[in-house]
């Protein structure tokens, strides 16, 4: 059998670090492509697993980089924009870069593509840049090739060790006895990293996959409040959340800009109007908040705090 080679872009964050490891499992070779080679040191301990430093936005050097790869999977996004235009803007970053490996799949004959997307991307509706980019992005790929043989991942908000929803509110709340919380009432259905890496590592050989723009969300809705306050429970955190109004909001989000690492920004609270949760009758991922997250964010006591919040919620 020849060798399968599969190459993703964005392997280095959250996401890509898991389904490396997980495709490193059943492919020959993962080749994963960085910015930044220096800042991807355990992937590179895995044996078949191959570390290339690239700068992406390249269109030359990225058809280079893929050469030989049976797959390739895209997984880059940014929840803001940073200061260079022509990498790390949205639309650099989403649209512009994904024709760039539409355009580089072509040039190396390689037909097996993978797409990661997100709830609510719309280029034409979406309302923030980041959905309307994404939504770019997914036309892109709707257009390309018809010798592609593509598949779309449209997750809600995705959860595990090292993400950055629980672990970053666990971080704020700890620092803030009061926590003013923009936009509340947004519903979002968190969505397990390992079930996300399911779904894609076995749409990759799945004839029925080919050309599906696949929903990904966990099996329950919950307002923003309600995962915030379960981040305070189960972390053992003394935090009030206060819930603020529109205008309030509005103003967090600007001030938050200026804050490093820029925690929320104007565009994170544009995409919060739009509810992150699946349409009706979509197939639910089926692990739950409580199955994972407080084994990275919980408090010394946690089972007996979850124990607690059971027994009150059955009252
Ligand atoms: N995490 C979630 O809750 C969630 C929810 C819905 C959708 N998604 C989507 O899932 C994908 C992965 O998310 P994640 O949470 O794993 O993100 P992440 O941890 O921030 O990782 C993003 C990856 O993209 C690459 N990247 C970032 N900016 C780039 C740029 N300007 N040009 C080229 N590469 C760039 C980085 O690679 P290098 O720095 O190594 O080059 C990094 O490996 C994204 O497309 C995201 O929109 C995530």
């Amino acid at each position: 059998m020849p060798t399968r080679r599969v190459t993703i872009l964005g392997g280095s964050g959250f996401v890509g670090s898991q389904l490396t490891y997980r495709l490193a499992e059943t492919f020959d070779e993962v080749v994963v492509l960085t910015r930044r080679a220096q800042r991807v040191r355990t992937l590179r301990t895995i044996i078949n697993v191959q570390v290339k430093e690239v700068n992406v936005h390249d269109a030359e050097a990225l058809a280079a980089a893929l050469a030989g790869s049976s797959v390739v999977i895209n997984l880059v996004g940014i929840l803001n924009e940073g200061s260079n235009a022509s990498e790390s803007s949205f639309a650099s970053a989403h649209s512009e870069l994904t024709e760039k490996v539409l355009n580089a799949c072509k040039v190396n004959g390689i037909t097996r593509y993978l797409h990661m997307s997100a709830l609510n991307a719309d280029a034409t509706g979406g309302s923030s840049e980041y959905l309307k980019t994404k939504g770019m992005a997914e036309e892109k790929v709707r257009q390309a090739d018809a010798s592609l043989q593509w598949t779309m991942f449209r997750p809600s908000v995705i959860f595990g060790k090292h993400d950055a929803f629980f672990n970053k509110f666990a971080a704020l709340l700890r620092a803030m006895p009061v926590f003013p919380l923009a936009v509340p009432d947004a519903k979002l259905a968190p969505v397990y990293i390992g079930d996300v890496c399911d779904a894609m590592i076995n749409s990759i050989d799945d004839p029925g996959a080919v050309g599906a723009a696949i929903e990904l969300c966990g099996p329950q809705d919950y307002t923003l409040r309600e995962l915030v306050q379960y981040t305070i429970d189960t972390a053992g955190i003394s935090s009030k959340i206060i819930g603020l109004p529109d205008w309030a909001a509005k103003l967090q989000a600007r001030v938050m800009e200026f804050v490093p690492g820029k925690p929320f920004s104007r565009d994170n609270y544009q995409s919060l109007q739009t509810d992150s949760v699946c349409a009706e009758g979509t197939q639910r991922q089926t692990t739950s908040l409580d199955a994972v997250v407080p084994r990275y964010i919980g408090a010394a006591d946690w089972a007996g705090r979850l124990q607690k919040r059971r027994a009150a919620a059955r009252r």
